[in-house]
């Protein structure tokens, strides 16, 4: 943070104090329209034009006759003083940033959840590549260098859900290892950018394949593995400088932070090292410390077992949870165990952003909701610290989006401008037939067939015939074209599984306007009874929803 001098402040300025000490007898506004007025003390109080009745464009001649050394004594003084501190002196790079992440308290969310006790937020996303995983992306790099493992030129690949990857990238970009990351397509593009920005190659993997196959992160990244020459897999998964990244300087940091005392830790889990590490150093400090455990809906993290019986196989925060337990996981190291659910983590993370100000990830959400249950137990003075592991620049197409959050049915979408036609059923709007292919069809052929037919996508299906996603002309000539996948391999492997959808029974024209301010169509779905599958019945684009809206409209002007 930089720090801003006196002569900064002042130059800024656009009074003097000769000048605010003659302003002082004349009238309250002045010429050029600025409004001036006394308080209580007798203090001058700006009143910026820009809120009052009056507006000046900003180019009014700066009036500052600010001079080096000005004296304060005697002379009525309007500026405001903020204190600076100096945290570090130069560093030698950015890795050296790593760490040292600021604490604070939250104030609006724990007031308006009845609590009592302090909860102090641990800002991870302050590390400088934009999470907590920097800590042990330079961790596992520095270890592996010690043992002779990584050498210059080395190509370092890492199944990651995209921080480790970023963390990676970062330390790679300095160091000059080549890197590669595998991870799953449900992960941000925001991620992908970032890495790319870094100098990473992104390999992603399908959302419906499961994490040890063939099609996974761990099976594609061995698959790498083998190919390239003078390549090393970190894998943070079973790595234990992991765990002890946390357990050397995380722990140690909220420990120090809280002036030893603390109640309640509330932490997620993805790989688990921060859950493993910070639990192992405070059952050694303060083994009193309740360690609280955070596992989406759809994972198989928490403790017992039968807390993760569910039929849900997806979950949207990002960062945490797993289809298996991961090594580097000592689930004992939790006192207790919270499972999160989309719509609490998002909203949450809607709320930290909007009523605290932390500009935070999906995972923090979790956290926080988790937190909130465990903080109505604690008394005043006691301290609850919980994990704000990622920021909100990885999210910003995602959960930060109105549309996006109203598309998967977080949010309601508000009918602002009051249209007619807003709550209307689907099923108003004539919607196209879409075609659709099986998943093993090949890549060319689909690009013919679209071809011929004239059409934009298509959707393709399972061989139970429900939806496996679809496929736009676009993307595939794009992932052609790009090398990702061969036209003569099978289309499921340039399929989007996260496509824009609705369905025919429930779904609202709202809605739908909604998505298609983001998206090129919508896929209007039938869902399958009890079987969790869905058959695509049609597709709608907003010329579709437009002609709608105008034909009722024309048909309404004539009665
Ligand atoms: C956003 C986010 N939150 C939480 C975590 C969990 O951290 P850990 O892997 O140490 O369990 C991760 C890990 O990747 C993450 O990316």
């Amino acid at each position: 943070m930089s720090a801003l001098s006196d002569d900064t402040i002042l130059s800024e300025c656009p009074y003097s104090h000769e000048v605010i000490e003659k302003e002082k007898k004349i009238a309250d506004i002045s010429d050029d329209g600025v409004h001036t007025h006394y308080n209580a003390k007798g203090q001058l109080v700006y009143v910026a034009p820009i809120n009052g009745e009056t507006f000046v464009i900003p180019d009014a001649p700066r009036r500052c006759t600010w001079t080096k050394n000005a004296k304060q004594d005697g002379v009525f003084f309007p500026h405001t003083y903020q204190n600076w501190k100096r945290s570090e002196k130069i560093q030698d790079n950015v890795l050296q940033l790593i760490g040292n992440t600021p604490m604070v308290k939250l104030n609006s969310i724990p007031k308006k959840a009845g609590v009592k006790c302090n909860v102090y937020a641990k800002l991870e996303y302050f590390n400088p590549g934009g999470s907590i995983k920097d800590r042990i992306a330079n961790r596992i790099i520095q270890d592996a260098e010690k043992q002779g493992l990584l050498k210059p030129g080395m190509t370092i690949i890492e199944p990651s859900s995209g921080n480790t990857g970023v963390g990676v990238a970062l330390a790679s970009a300095i160091k000059g290892y080549k890197c590669i990351i595998v991870m799953c397509e449900k992960m941000s593009n925001e991620k992908v950018a970032v890495m790319q920005a870094l100098g990473a190659r992104l390999i992603k993997t399908p959302i419906t394949a499961d994490s040890y196959s063939a099609e996974g992160i761990f099976g594609v990244a061995n698959r790498l593995h083998k190919e390239i020459p003078d390549s090393l897999i970190l894998d943070q998964f079973s790595n234990p400088g992991n765990p002890l990244a946390h357990y050397d300087t995380t722990a140690e940091e909220i420990w120090d932070q809280c002036d030893h005392k603390v109640d309640a830790l509330v932490l997620g889990a993805g790989t688990g090292g921060t859950l493993t590490g910070i639990s192992r150093k405070f059952r050694e400090l303060s083994p009193q410390t309740k360690i609280v455990g955070v596992d989406p809906v759809g994972s198989v993290f928490a403790v017992p077992d039968s807390l993760n019986k569910t039929d849900v196989t997806f979950f949207e925060v990002e960062g945490l949870g797993y289809d298996f337990v991961p090594t580097s996981l000592d689930q004992t190291g939790a006192d207790h165990w919270v499972k999160s659910n989309d719509q609490e983590s998002l909203t949450m993370a809607r709320r930290l952003i909007r009523e605290e100000g932390l500009l935070c990830g999906t995972s923090s959400g979790a956290a926080v909701s988790a937190a909130m249950k465990i903080a109505v137990h604690l008394k005043e003075g006691q301290n609850l610290v919980v994990i704000i592991p990622d920021s909100i620049r990885n999210y910003l197409t995602k959960f930060v989006s109105d549309n996006w959050m109203e598309a998967r049915g977080f949010q309601i979408s508000k009918n602002v401008n009051k249209h007619w036609w807003w709550e209307n059923a689907v099923s108003k709007v004539k919607f196209r037939k879409i075609d659709t292919l099986p998943s093993n069809e090949t890549c060319d052929n689909v690009l013919a067939i679209m071809r011929k037919l004239n059409v934009d996508q298509v959707a393709v299906l399972k061989p139970d015939g429900n939806i496996l996603g679809t496929v736009t002309k676009s993307h595939l000539i794009n992932n052609i074209l790009a090398k990702n996948v061969l036209p003569t391999q099978k289309i499921e492997n340039c399929t989007l599984r996260i496509f824009p959808k609705i369905n025919c029974n429930t779904g609202r024209l709202g809605l739908i306007s909604r998505i298609l301010e983001k998206d090129s169509y919508v896929i209007i779905t039938e869902s399958c009874g009890h079987s969790k599958g869905e058959k695509p019945l049609g597709v709608v684009d907003i010329n579709d929803l437009y002609d709608y809206i105008c034909k009722a409209e024309n048909a309404m002007s004539w009665k």
